[in-house]
């Protein structure tokens, strides 16, 4: 999606040869235009999936989960990762997910009431890196008795390991803009070229 790789290239930085800030319009600052954009595409990757469900994890999937949602005229669900007060282990589907990113596990919850068997479920993210927290949200759907859909994500850094894993396990995945490298302070992305001086 070239406006979405503009935005990356434009008001992207390249904090290390891992991991790329977008806090100007994804994980901070919402470029809403780009998020409705984004969710069209979506939407339009997704049309014959016959997804019934959105699901994403808080906070940062929200925004283009919620576009996405609202292009395919479908309910939007995001797992929360604190606990709810008024959810436990009877009302709520857990799964646990490992962020290689802060490096800790947390719970992911999703209410009993609003996935169910049946359901065709789309899983959004903003970022895929190593997989965990879409494995996670697949899990949750697989408890709920549901079926992944498919599987979209904003930032894929194909350097990392999450595609090939989401892949192994049969999973539809279509990313909108996929990084084969940040090395030297660059963002490189997969269809392109690589020049030499
Ligand atoms: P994984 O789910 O693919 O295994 O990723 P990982 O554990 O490494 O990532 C944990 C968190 O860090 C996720 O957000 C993920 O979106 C984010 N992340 C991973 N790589 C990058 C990157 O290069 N840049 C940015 N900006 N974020 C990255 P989160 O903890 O769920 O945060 P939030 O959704 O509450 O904002």
């Amino acid at each position: 999606m070239d406006r979405l790789k503009q935005a990356i290239q434009e008001r992207g930085l390249v904090l290390s040869s891992g991991v790329l800030k977008v806090d100007q319009f994804l994980n901070h600052q919402i470029d809403t235009a780009l998020m409705s954009a984004v969710g069209e595409e979506f939407a339009h990757l997704f049309e014959e999936s016959g997804v019934t469900k959105v699901l994403t994890i808080e906070s940062s999937g929200i925004a283009p989960s919620f576009m996405c949602a609202h292009a395919l005229g479908t309910p939007l669900i995001f797992a929360r990762k604190k606990k709810s007060v008024t959810m436990n282990e009877t009302t709520a589907y857990a799964s646990r997910v490992y962020s290689f990113t802060k490096q800790e596990t947390l719970e992911v919850t999703v209410s009993k009431d609003f996935i169910s068997e049946g359901d065709r479920v789309l899983i959004i993210d903003d970022f895929l890196a190593n997989g965990r927290a879409a494995l996670g949200l697949c899990d949750i759907a697989s408890k709920a008795g549901a079926t992944v859909a498919g599987i979209g994500i904003v930032i894929e850094k194909s350097f990392q390991e999450g595609r090939q894993i989401l892949e192994e396990k049969g999973y539809h995945i279509e990313s909108l803009a996929r990084i084969a490298s940040l090395e030297n302070g660059t963002v490189r992305f997969v269809d392109e070229p690589v020049h030499s001086n």
